[in-house]
């Protein structure tokens, strides 16, 4: 049923500590769990509640005395206690079976090892508890085990003790200093080794950190490592917030639902997010370290320490922490256009994925006001916009205002449970601002419009700056109030330079921030002597879209010149969609077939000379020729013809690789990173220009192009390079395709995690449809059980292959149908993901929305269903 974020009610009794005994044993793992409570004077509620899902219980004493069946009520996953007294020692004794719980929540086994994931709600599926994130408790941990397969046992906080056990088992006894709610709790017993140091604190004081991986993995911890280092030192350097432990540990498990977990002092990983050598993981595996690895420290501060009251505020942390951690990567790699090129990709990312899921079936506020089940909601709404309404306070604030807003935030909240209201209010306070209006951010669902309209006065030397703003209706919601949107804006004049800015007698510099708070405001630059070019939203100052009648002269100009990258690139990613669009209408008109397409002078002619232009870093160069993806350029069709799309774009990546085949190449020569191998910004940015240099070259393939991808494969030293051709070879159709991804599973079959590579790029292949993917899910190495596993080849074809998925009779629906239902008996967070492929239904073609309409009734028909996907089934048919 549905929870509501209004129902909110203080817990009825507060946990002061808790300690656990394991006795593990895959098959029947016996949790001891005694908690002292006390009722919550905030709470009218008098019963003891606790929660538990799949645990057999064995025993309950209150005070020593054991209850009966008459003394508790047990309601589903709930168990009241009535009639408690003010304080007591509950003594809870529980069964579960690890081996036996495919939904990797809870405590579970991953290759014969122990492991757990918490949140939201998986430590009811360890014991009964409170499990709910006000309520925070000390907790000592003590884990039995046999030596032998178990060698390491870890908790969360300090080891206090180990030793030997009869009968060939051993202990550990941890204990974690701080209060947490039990969404932080983390164990691990398994055969591991670490990769360890000793690192020096802000003030003084040692720490042990320790990367945690399975035997043969050891080779590829370094960069976790490392990155791990530079995450403490940020956070000492840009806030001021220390390590609070004496001991800080990663582990990486192979079956994982999500990226990582911020356990307290026991970070668990994704061994996509830890494990990385030159040989097997790529720039962007490289990049993804750091930013997770980062992200997961920074939770110690924002989101441990000071924690949410209830799982609607989940973006209160997870917005803040997204935010340091795209801060963080910006300021490792430290030059503007550095900072700017990982700008421009997490614009990329609200375009590819959220601004979809603001317009979709699933459309929700950054804080909800509703779920079913909390674990849809780990959203990129939730984090991706939650992480863009914490940069538009540093945007209103400026960084020194936004800093003194997170001291009197931890100032105030320090080891509580609070809410988005109440770091909005910190923000406010510290700032002697009015943030009211602002709340609508956290409230209102949907992507506001920004229509811009400009006007030059010639005699009054003034320049008007017009700003619409509208938000289309969600959901459950019908009418929007006007956001409080900073807007930042830069004039340029002729030359291309910017012009001085003054907006009611101040000076704004180059780029002032606009207040924009109504639904129609205007704004005038005085001493505006020529007529300038607008660049309007730059840095993307606020996640919305921002519509302004450009004309291709005025792109232009602004893609030569805008001295703010993001709008620089901006200027392009307008110039090709105008294209993009029209072509898709085109092909569309013809059915489906590429006939008499052209690409104009202009378009080229621009590119081109980004392309060239050997005063802009590598980086931005490529980000600046990446065309906008299939899913962007749907996004801006009322009917999508998926099709269509794909052979549009195809037509655009063809031309542009046949008529500036010289430069291309050029730069694919002068962008070669010969040596050792490093992940630095400047290599990761050549390589990544050449590659897509590569890739240009084989959307026309000649047999030189084909040629040139041969040989990069057969000499590549490293992953990037080496899957970049692999990509360019099967993406050309090319004859040698097969025979180089069998080379590669070859080599790599030992490599999980490029193993996954290998299924994705086939997954995503316009060559591959259902049928082929029926074949490769035959492969030896195939299992649906490995969430990485599953997702690289089922997810990116139902989410990634536009052509393959959408195949005109609607098999690629009957399949993902078929998955979603098979993953669902197994693992419900990893099917329900699965299920959100099919989220804008209805914006398809007639014939193909029937067809998904079918298949979304045959998943929402299934008797046995999750309620992680009959919210997302139930929430697609609805909307
Ligand atoms: N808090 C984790 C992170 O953002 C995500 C874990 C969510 N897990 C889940 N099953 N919902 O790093
Ligand atoms: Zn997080």
């Amino acid at each position: 049923q549905t929870i509501y974020r209004k129902d909110y009610t203080a817990p009825s009794y507060l946990v002061d500590t808790v300690e656990l005994g394991f006795d593990l044993d895959p098959a029947r793992t016996v949790v001891a769990n005694r908690m002292t409570v006390r009722r919550n004077p905030a709470s009218a509620q008098r019963e003891i509640e606790l929660y538990g899902e799949d645990i057999e219980l064995v025993a309950l004493r209150l005070n020593g005395r054991t209850l009966g069946e008459g003394d508790y009520v047990v309601e589903g996953n709930l168990l009241r206690i009535p009639n408690a007294p003010e304080e007591a020692t509950l003594e809870i004794e529980t069964i579960c079976v690890p081996e036996s719980n495919t939904t990797l929540s809870g405590l579970y086994t991953s290759n014969g090892s122990f492991y757990t994931q918490c949140e939201a709600e998986g430590f009811r599926r360890i014991t009964y508890f409170p499990d709910r994130p006000d309520v925070m408790a000390r907790f000592t941990v003590m884990l039995r085990a046999d030596k032998d397969k178990y060698p390491v046992l870890l908790s969360n906080g300090n080891l206090i003790e180990e030793g030997d056990l009869d009968g060939g088992r051993h202990y550990a006894l941890w204990e974690d200093p701080f209060k947490k709610p039990s969404y932080l709790f983390a164990l691990v017993a398994a055969r591991l080794v670490c990769q360890e140091e000793n690192f020096e604190l802000a003030d003084g004081r040692t720490a042990l950190l320790q990367v945690w991986v399975e035997e043969g993995n050891l080779d590829k911890t370094d960069y976790a490592m490392q990155s791990l280092k530079h995450s403490i030192r940020w956070d000492e350097e840009r806030w001021n917030l220390e390590l609070d432990l004496d001991r800080f540990m990663i582990v990486a498990v192979g079956d994982f639902n999500m990226g990582a977990m911020e356990n307290k002092g026991l970070n668990i990983f994704n061994t996509k997010f830890v494990l990385a050598n030159p040989r097997v993981a790529t720039d962007v595996d490289f990049q993804g370290i750091e930013a997770v690895v980062g992200h997961e420290y920074f939770h110690n501060w924002t989101g441990n320490r000071v924690t949410c009251r209830d799982w609607f505020q989940l973006s209160l942390k997870e917005g803040l922490t997204v935010f340091r951690d795209q801060e963080f990567s910006a300021d490792m790699i430290g030059t503007n256009t550095g900072r700017a090129v990982t700008r421009i990709d997490q614009v990329r990312t609200l375009r590819q994925a959220q601004f979809p899921e603001d317009a979709g079936p699933m459309a929700h506020p950054v804080r909800p006001d509703s779920f079913v089940e909390i674990n849809n909601f780990y959203t990129v709404t939730v984090y991706e916009k939650g992480a863009e309404v914490v940069r538009m306070y540093q945007t209103l604030l400026g960084r020194d205002g936004f800093r003194k807003g997170m001291d009197l935030y931890f100032q105030r909240h320090d080891e509580q449970a609070v809410t988005c209201d109440d770091f909005r209010l910190a923000m406010a306070d510290a700032n002697g601002r009015d943030l009211t209006q602002f709340e609508r951010w956290y409230s209102q669902a949907g992507t506001p419009v920004v229509q811009a309209e400009t006007r030059w006065d010639e005699q009054a030397q003034t320049y008007t700056l017009r700003l619409i703003q509208s938000c289309p209706p969600t959901p459950g919601q019908a009418e929007k109030l006007p956001f409080h949107i900073p807007i930042a804006v830069g004039l340029l004049g002729q030359d291309g330079r910017d012009l001085p800015l003054t907006v009611d007698g101040k000076d704004h510099g180059t780029t002032a921030v606009l207040e924009l708070t109504e639904s129609d405001q205007t704004f005038v630059f005085t001493g505006v002597t020529e007529q300038p070019t607008p660049s309007i939203l730059r840095d993307f100052s606020a996640p919305v879209i921002l519509k302004h009648g450009y004309s291709d002269a005025e792109l232009v100009h602004l893609f030569s010149h805008d001295s703010d990258p993001v709008n620089r690139w901006e200027a392009g990613q307008r110039l090709a969609m105008s294209r993009l669009l029209k072509l898709t209408g085109q092909v569309a008109s013809a059915g489906n077939v590429v006939d008499r397409l052209d690409l104009d002078d202009t378009f080229i002619d621009a590119m081109r000379k980004i392309l060239v232009d050997d005063t802009l870093d590598p980086s931005f160069r490529e980000q600046a020729l990446l065309l906008p993806t299939e899913s962007m350029i749907a996004d801006q069709l009322d009917v999508v013809d998926p099709l269509a799309i794909h052979l549009a774009r195809q037509f655009v990546r063809a031309d542009i690789g046949a008529r500036l085949r010289t430069e291309l190449l050029a730069q694919y020569d002068a962008n070669q990173t010969p040596g050792e191998y490093s992940p630095d910004a400047e290599s990761i940015g050549k390589r990544a220009l050449k590659n897509l240099a590569l890739a240009y070259l084989n959307a026309a393939p000649d047999d030189a192009s084909l040629a040139l991808a041969q040989q990069q494969f057969d000499g590549a030293t490293n992953m990037t390079d080496r899957v970049a051709a692999l990509s360019a070879l099967v993406h050309a159709r090319a004859p040698a395709a097969a025979d180089a991804l069998q080379r590669f599973y070859d080599e790599f079959q030992g490599e999980a995690l490029v193993v996954d590579k290998w299924f994705a790029m086939q997954a995503a292949a316009p060559t591959t449809d259902v049928n082929s993917v029926r074949e490769l899910m035959t492969h030896k190495a195939f299992t649906l059980r490995n969430p990485n596993r599953a997702r690289s080849l089922v997810s990116t074809f139902c989410a990634g292959n536009a052509v393959g998925f959408h195949a005109p009779d609607g098999s690629g629906y009957g399949f993902w149908a078929e998955q979603v239902i098979a993953l669902d008996a197994l693992n419900p967070q990893v099917a329900s993901r699965l299920a959100r492929a099919m989220d804008r239904w209805r914006r398809y073609t007639p014939d193909l929305q029937a067809h998904m309409k079918r298949a979304l009734q045959q998943v929402a028909g299934q008797a046995k269903l999750s309620n992680d996907v009959r919210e997302v089934v139930g929430k697609a048919l609805a909307n």
